[in-house]
């Protein structure tokens, strides 16, 4: 299934309906047509982004070729070919429990002109990508968010967490193991391949994480057209003892009023390996002339505060940050391998219909799951609502923390059961943005 080419999928027929009833269009955007520009242009306004050149365009064009891209057009407007709501969609993959993936429905540049807001048409464009991932037969669709208010309704919820990170490197001193490897700078137009040949070892055996793609590895590289930090970007990867890159750190540094405390801002930091973490974070904290050292998207419990002297020199900001919505109970559910045996009638509230039902959910000694629909009169054990159910899927969250909430109702030894199943085999974290 992993092969299936989205932008063959049929524009959905209920959001067009729902888009006309107020006098609007719904309509796919093709990334090699005239409506591209008008498209990205959208885009960056409703993510307050300014207006992009040639080569900008360009380089985006690239990676949105490969998505779904649909509009929502007002022909009526004084700028009909630029549309008033925008979202793409893509087939990626999500790493479910170590070295397993599945498939998932990525949705993003999901916006809403402001002279056009609050009339639903958000709600038509994800009503329209759920209803079509679901009949293309994919069990989750997952975004990331800019705020957490707005993606519940459709049954959406956190999955994996992320930390940005703050150290006082001047305060920490390094406490942690020395790696046997070696530490060498790689020249910028080297960064982009390296990100992803790492990130693709790394991403599969973590929870919650996806692939990345070409145009991410270029910004985050700086050689992406547009980037005004670019001439700073630095990066150094980490060798182990064998001479193979394990582990790459992309930075930039960052003047402050102490010219003897910079700020080192990591750009991305992916380790296949211990050694290559340890190496790779120290490198950052003991670099000379810095005084600060601030990273997006780690681990919720980030190791490195366990490696240095002062742990509160390491400040952890956790934030939801990947979001997935179960559209198929049985699929979502058998997507990953369990810590322990399981049997139990689940029932999923679901307002939007998909995952609606009652289930029966058997995990074997192996760790593997089997559902099928049970009875609507079953004796039901645990009662939760979707959003809960995409929350406790990767492991994240417990089903006791649900429960204590109200979002998932149990007896407490059926929540212990499930707290037990579902205990990830690694922390669930989503690395990128998307
Ligand atoms: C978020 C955004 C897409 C919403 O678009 P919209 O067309 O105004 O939303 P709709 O009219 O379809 O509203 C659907 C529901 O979501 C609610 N909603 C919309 N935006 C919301 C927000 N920012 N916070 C909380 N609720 C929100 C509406 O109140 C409505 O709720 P209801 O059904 O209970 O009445 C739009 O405000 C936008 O483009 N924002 C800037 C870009 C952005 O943040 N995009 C999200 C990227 S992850």
């Amino acid at each position: 299934m992993a092969s299936i080419d989205t932008l063959t999928l049929p524009l959905d027929q209920t959001s067009a309906a729902e888009v006309a009833a107020v006098g609007l269009e719904y309509a796919r955007v093709d990334a090699d047509g005239d409506g591209f520009r008008p498209f990205q242009r959208a885009v960056a306004r409703g993510f307050l982004g300014g207006e992009s050149t040639d080569d900008e365009a360009a380089n985006s064009r690239k990676t949105l070729r490969t998505r779904r891209l649909t509009g929502v057009f007002d022909r009526a407007g004084s700028e009909p070919e630029v549309p008033v709501g925008t979202i793409d969609s893509w087939a990626s993959t999500l790493t479910t429990s170590p070295g397993r993936t599945t498939d998932l429905w990525s949705i993003s540049a999901v916006t809403v002109a402001p002279t056009h807001r609050r009339r639903g048409i958000a709600r038509a464009m994800i009503g329209g990508e759920l209803r079509t991932a679901a009949a293309a037969g994919f069990a989750l669709a997952g975004l990331t968010v800019t705020e957490a208010t707005i993606y519940g309704r459709w049954g959406f919820s956190p999955a994996a967490w992320a930390s940005d990170v703050v150290v006082d490197a001047r305060r920490a001193r390094w406490t942690g193991p020395t790696a046997p490897g070696r530490l060498d700078f790689i020249p910028r137009d080297g960064i982009a391949e390296r990100l992803h040949a790492i990130h693709e070892r790394v991403r599969v055996r973590r929870p919650g994480s996806v692939p990345g793609w070409d145009g991410r590895w270029r910004g985050v590289a700086g050689v992406a057209p547009g980037d005004k930090e670019a001439e700073k970007v630095r990066a150094v990867v980490y060798r182990d003892v064998d001479g193979a890159e394990r582990g790459i750190l992309v930075y930039t540094l960052d003047e402050t009023d102490d010219y003897s405390a910079h700020d080192l801002s990591v750009r991305a930091l992916f380790a296949d390996g211990d050694d290559a973490y340890a190496a790779l974070w120290r490198f950052a904290i003991e670099h000379d002339l810095v005084g600060r050292v601030k990273a997006w998207l780690q681990a919720p419990v980030p190791p490195v505060q366990w490696m240095v002297a002062d742990r509160r020199a390491v400040t952890a900001t956790l934030t939801d940050h990947h979001w997935l919505r179960v559209l198929d109970v049985a699929g979502a559910l058998t997507s990953r391998a369990y810590a322990a045996p399981l049997e139990l009638i689940v029932r999923v509230d679901d307002p939007l219909g998909f995952a609606e039902g009652t289930w029966a959910v058997r995990i074997d000694d192996a760790g593997e799951a089997a559902v099928d629909a049970a009875s609507a009169d079953s004796a039901v054990d645990v009662d939760l609502t979707v959003g809960a159910l995409g929350s406790l899927l990767l492991g994240g969250v417990r089903a006791t923390e649900l429960a204590s909430a109200g979002l998932v109702r149990g007896d407490a030894r059926t929540l212990a059961a499930l707290d037990a199943a579902f205990a990830p085999a690694a922390t669930p974290l989503l690395d990128i943005w998307y």
